[in-house]
């Protein structure tokens, strides 16, 4: 792949985040290559070979709840061969067992690829009691069962790709209609991996477009429409801080994105679709300095966040206006209740939702969202010990021998007035446009 250098960063302590990032071409060759780029300085060359090293020790998480099957079929062939492939899903097992259906079908196409998937339910018995036996609770709803959710399947599968040893995790949607569009976005996890510095990285992919038929034509739209108004308040959270007016959020909402395996188990997360957005807002909570002063890990090695732009148009199933409702709702309410998030910047979003009829106009944002805490807090040994009869339990060769749980971070207090944010002079560019 040959991808441009990033143009801006925006700098936060030690949060870097690139802006977005253009792939020049999708294929850069090979590693010893005789190639012109190696002298380009505002191009990087990430050679196949160097790509194929990265997704060797890289898992791609496969969320699925009631997809057609023929989409996901098409969305695990294209995923690169050396990934390994977590597929957790939440679709009914009553009246039908949809997931016996996809289990069925999806360990049939891994005959033909040879490759073993590792396929779960989400409330899986038996995972429902390895995550009990692990001390995060805060996953189980109060049947015991784990949480229904996107970003519940989620943490469950971070918790699986960690016993895999993996180094990196990669989420790609299972509604995706262009198998070529995930081999891409894969390809573009391994670059940003490749060009940070930072073992706390995460690549986070802007669609180059999405299409729709308009008046019998394709046009092919930039943003989602729920994007658009998560980045524009992402980053004007951004600029209250550095007094800097910034764009440089484009994937406020990346349902496509990676990270390394040690920053996985440092993030805090939130439930549902609010788990893209909150990637940045917890960043920022904890080692924007805003809060607290940031750990010295972080504080030498930072934390990175590369934006790519793909090139194929990012084709998925439509699910209707409610959902991207639902969805940009719980993008607001998790910046709104940050304690970082500033009264003037809290005012914005309320009108903006009551605006964009995403509540009634006599409607505060409720607390409707869950947190959940590290990874790094769960017992692993004994995660792994409950699991050790089920078929997958092969796949999971991390080495625990050393592993101690590390103590709980810090509550983040979510408190609906920021009272203790100081008001700086900057407030005049946060007025709604
Ligand atoms: N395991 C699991 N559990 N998977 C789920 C669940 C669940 O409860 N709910 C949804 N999924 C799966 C879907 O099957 C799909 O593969 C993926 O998660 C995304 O869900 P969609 O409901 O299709 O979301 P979307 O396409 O509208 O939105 C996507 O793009 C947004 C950016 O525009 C998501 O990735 C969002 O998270 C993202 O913000």
């Amino acid at each position: 792949m040959k991808i441009e250098i990033s143009r801006e960063i925006e700098r936060f302590g030690p949060i870097k985040i690139h802006g977005v990032q253009k792939v020049f071409e999708l294929d850069g060759g090979l590693k010893n290559a005789k190639n012109d780029e190696e002298n380009n300085p505002i191009i990087r060359r990430i050679a196949y070979d160097v790509q194929h090293e990265i997704q060797e020790q890289m898992a791609i998480v496969v969320p699925v709840r009631n997809e057609k099957i023929k989409l996901i079929e098409g969305v695990l062939s294209g995923i690169p061969h050396h990934c390994q492939v977590i597929i957790v899903s939440n679709s009914p097992r009553e009246p039908m067992d949809r997931f016996k259906l996809e289990k069925d079908a999806i360990e049939h196409i891994g005959r033909f690829m040879n490759k073993k998937f590792l396929i779960v339910h989400q409330k899986d018995v038996a995972l429902t009691r390895a995550v009990e036996a692990s001390g995060y609770k805060h996953l189980l709803n109060k049947k015991g069962e784990v949480k229904n959710g996107k970003a519940e399947g989620m943490i469950l599968s971070t918790m699986l790709a960690y016993l895999c040893g993996k180094k990196y995790i990669g989420f790609i949607d299972s509604d995706n209609y262009f198998p070529g569009a995930v081999q891409e976005y894969v390809q573009e996890y391994c670059a940003a991996f490749h060009l940070s510095n930072s073992p706390y990285t995460m690549a986070r992919i802007s669609w180059h477009s999405k299409p729709k038929i308009v008046e019998s034509n394709l046009f092919f739209a930039k943003r989602g429409r729920a994007s658009e108004h998560t980045n524009r308040i992402l980053n004007r959270l951004i600029s209250y801080y550095t007094g800097y007016g910034t764009e440089i959020i484009k994937t406020g909402n990346a349902g496509e994105h990676a990270l390394t395996m040690e920053m996985a188990m440092k993030l805090d997360y939130s439930s549902g679709y609010s788990i893209e957005p909150y990637h940045y807002v917890n960043v920022l909570e904890k080692y924007g300095g805003i809060i607290a002063p940031p750990p010295d890990d972080v504080m030498k090695a930072g934390v990175e966040f590369y934006q790519i732009e793909s090139r194929n148009p990012h084709l998925h199933e439509v699910k209707g206006d409610q959902h991207v409702k639902d969805m940009s709702l719980a993008a607001m309410e998790v910046i709104y209740q940050s304690p970082i998030c500033p009264p003037l910047l809290k005012a914005n979003i309320l009108e903006d939702v009551h605006n964009r009829s995403l509540l009634p106009v006599d409607e505060d944002i409720s607390r409707s969202l869950s947190y959940y805490p590290a990874l790094h807090s769960a017992d692993f040994k004994k995660f792994k010990e409950e699991l050790q009869n089920e078929s997958y339990a092969e796949l999971f060769t991390k080495d625990l021998t050393d592993y101690t749980p590390e103590k709980k971070d810090k509550k983040v207090l979510r408190e609906t007035k920021a009272a203790k944010i100081k008001e700086l002079p900057n407030d005049g560019q946060l007025e709604v446009k």
